[in-house]
């Protein structure tokens, strides 16, 4: 008998944990997601390529359903949005989460209804506020002092907005300095401790055009603990009480925002949802029964727990350079198609894909195309030590914050988006061409 044909890479290489539910080893080192498979998804579309499991979406939203049923879950849009998307997200029963003018007109052109969107952003512009109002956004989220007034002049006399108050809650939490926004210090909603949430409230329950219909915080994100969710929840029913005190109001619902960390390695942890649920709920039960005050609905705003591990990159290695004690792999994206790493840190874990290696794993460090020594996808991961130009490499876990926040540095275009299903894939958004740059620079 001969010995079997290795068509994997060795098993410190081979982990699919974080990888969509769909995965599939193909022989010859290839991988299959949603039924396709990734070489040939590279052969059609080109690379770099970003690969979306509509299946891994809907079943994240169906987990989201299953273990929040008594509340409404809002997609944070920021995360990625498309019109496939926000059809599936609206098919699956969730609302949506949208901070600006683009993001609200993209969902209802998808045929998104408006009554499901909250509108969030630290400085709405007018045009923000426009869009929303003649859409017929659910909620407007207030977040400062000075769009209050001015949001009740734009919605005019005779009309009536339901609003919410973004309160910092003083809970610190989240994955990198720059995702937390819990606490006072930083740009986002009124912070509890000063009294400017308090006065802020007021001054909303003061405007007939504004129906406030409950508070919202959202304490940071990529955050894999439940408990400062739970000291969060505690504060904002104590500033349920105090307001029902001052003024004679309860509100029917609280929103907790979003922020539930995924694992974008093997072995890291993620959010316990079904823990999450559970205690959130207890924990908001317990507080308003010891407040005398009713239960509001609760609202959460998942993005990235949604999108970030339904996505692939795939992306083709350009060039390969071994520096001192460095080995780098150059491939052709980089920090315009996922800025996470050069912002946050992030980590991630990408993959040969498309033929076997035999050859031992060695640390190497893989690298974006980008005027930069700062564009890096991935420091010290292995990966076979005889990867060369031509080969492809993709990494899970690049669903969310990665496309949404891409640019046009260098010019190099954004990629396209192939959403894969049941064995077919389809282009969602095409690729940024040179003709796109050219259109758009009018001027000489
Ligand atoms: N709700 C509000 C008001 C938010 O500001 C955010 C995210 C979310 C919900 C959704 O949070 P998630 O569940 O996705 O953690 N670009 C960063 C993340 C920034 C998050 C901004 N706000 C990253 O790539 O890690």
């Amino acid at each position: 008998m001969s010995a079997p044909v290795l068509t994997g890479p060795p098993a410190e290489l081979d982990d699919l944990s974080v990888w969509p539910a769909s995965t599939a080893r193909l022989p010859g080192g290839n991988l299959s997601v949603g039924g396709v498979s990734l070489t040939d998804v590279a052969e059609r579309f080109d690379t770099p390529a970003y690969v979306l499991d509509e299946s891994e979406v809907r079943a994240r939203c169906r987990t989201y359903r299953a273990a929040f049923p008594d509340a409404d879950v809002l997609y944070a849009a920021k995360a990625f949005l498309s019109r496939a998307m926000a059809r599936w997200i609206d098919e699956e029963g969730l609302g949506l989460d949208a901070c600006s003018a683009g993001e609200l007109e993209l969902a209802v052109m998808a045929g998104f209804p408006a009554a499901r969107i909250v509108l969030h952003g630290n400085a709405k512009s007018p045009r923000d506020i426009e869009t929303a109002l003649r859409l017929g956004v659910g909620r407007i989220v207030v977040d400062s002092p000075s769009e209050i007034a001015r949001l009740a002049a734009q919605v005019g006399s005779g009309g009536r907005q339901k609003v919410m108050v973004r309160v910092v809650p003083g809970v610190s939490a989240g994955g990198h300095e720059k995702i937390r926004t819990g606490t006072d210090g930083q740009k986002f909603g009124l912070s509890l401790t000063d009294g400017s949430a308090q006065h802020a409230i007021a001054r909303v329950l003061g405007q007939p055009q504004l129906e406030l219909t409950g508070l919202h915080c959202h304490i940071g994100s990529q955050i894999t603990d439940v408990k400062p969710y739970l000291v969060a929840v505690r504060r904002m029913v104590g500033l349920m009480a105090r307001i029902k005190e001052s003024h004679g109001v309860t509100f029917p619902e609280l929103d907790m925002g979003g922020g539930h960390g995924v694992a974008y390695r093997a072995g890291e942890s993620a959010m316990d949802l079904t823990a999450l649920a559970h205690r959130l709920n207890g924990e908001l039960s317990a507080s308003c029964a010891a407040a005398g005050l009713p239960v509001p609905r609760l609202v959460i705003e998942p993005g990235r727990a949604v999108a970030a591990p339904a996505g692939v990159a795939v992306y083709r290695v350009l060039a390969v350079k071994p520096t001192g004690s460095t080995m780098f792999v150059a491939v052709d994206g980089g920090m315009s198609d996922n800025p996470r790493p050069a912002l946050y840190g992030a980590r991630y874990a990408p993959r040969l894909i498309g033929r076997s290696a035999t050859a031992e794993p060695v640390a190497t460090t893989v690298v974006g195309r980008h005027c930069e020594a700062g564009d890096i996808l991935a420091a010290d991961v292995l990966l076979p030590g005889d990867v060369r130009p031509g080969d492809l490499l993709a990494v899970p876990v690049s669903g969310a914050y990665q496309l949404s926040m891409a640019s046009d540095y260098n010019l190099v275009g954004r990629p396209p988006v192939v959403a894969v299903h049941d064995g077919s894939a389809r282009l969602l958004v095409r690729r940024e061409t040179q003709e796109d740059f050219r259109r758009r620079d009018i001027g000489v």
